[in-house]
């Protein structure tokens, strides 16, 4: 039922993007310059907590949107209609819709759907991870001078010693590839099919990295925060990678040599 639920919000608001993809629609701006929120994604988020209300009216909610649905329930839903907003409302197709639902505070399932590539990926605590149903799995580069990176670069810029144009710059001089796709729920889904071999960025919210942490995990993927510890969707930074480059990326991240 749970998951029935997920998956049904989840498609219902994958319409909604390809309904409005390209298409009219109005675009205001949320605090600072460049964070838009499109009127796709508050037609999607209410699809998704229609659905959910549907079914669980007394569920805690997260969405990016409308913010806390405040309920004295052990489940908690933690929604970005659309990741990737920016790409989105200026039709590049690297945008997704993301559900992840905790329980007594642990992330136990999550979707990030792709409706533009077709690429629904799915994560269920102690079950591993999908695309399209295929099990995936992360890559096995050990070296990190050897991998494919993927970041993101926060709105509001973070001014700080290792702040994220330090950590690029970093990897860029050794000569290692670091795309920036623009989403963080697809860059972790990635980093769980094996396409990148780590993504770190310096300032997610809850609702960027709640479904897309679980279904790294549970491709077999190393995530911590930048001290290297168990990861929390509630702090800011995230490293989500194979494993086997995760300490490597951990100390560049924090500025210290590594091989
Ligand atoms: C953004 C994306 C982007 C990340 C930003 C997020 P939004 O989410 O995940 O990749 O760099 O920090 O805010 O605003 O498109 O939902
Ligand atoms: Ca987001
Ligand atoms: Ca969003």
């Amino acid at each position: 039922m749970l998951k029935n639920t997920l998956l049904k919000a989840t498609q219902a608001a994958a319409d909604v993007l390809r309904h409005f993809f390209n298409g009219e629609f109005t675009v205001t701006n949320k605090e600072g310059l460049n964070n838009p929120v499109t009127e796709a994604d508050l037609a999607a988020e209410k699809v998704i907590m229609d659905i959910i209300h549907e079914s669980f009216p007394d569920h805690f909610i997260l969405s990016e949107e409308a913010g806390e649905i405040k309920m004295d329930s052990e489940y908690k839903w933690i929604i970005d209609p659309i990741d990737g907003t920016i790409n989105f409302a200026h039709g590049v197709p690297i945008c997704c819709v993301s559900i992840g639902l905790e329980r007594a505070g642990e992330m136990m399932m999550g979707a990030v759907y792709n409706p533009f590539l077709n690429e629904l990926f799915f994560a269920q605590r102690g079950f591993g991870a999908t695309l399209n149903d295929k099990k995936i799995q992360v890559s096995r580069q050990p070296d990190l001078n050897k991998a494919n990176l993927v970041t993101g670069f926060p709105y509001t810029y973070l001014n700080s010693p290792n702040g994220p144009l330090e950590v690029f710059s970093t990897l860029i001089r050794k000569g290692v590839p670091v795309r920036r796709l623009g989403s963080a729920a697809i860059d972790l889904c990635w980093v769980a099919a094996g396409r990148f071999d780590a993504f770190y960025e310096h300032k997610l919210q809850a609702w960027d990295s709640a479904a897309g942490f679980l279904i790294v995990e549970e491709a077999g993927g190393k995530v911590t925060d930048f001290k290297g510890d168990r990861y929390s969707p509630y702090q800011p930074h995230i490293i989500a990678s194979n494993g086997l480059v995760h300490d490597a990326l951990l100390k560049c991240v924090n500025g210290e040599a590594y091989d």
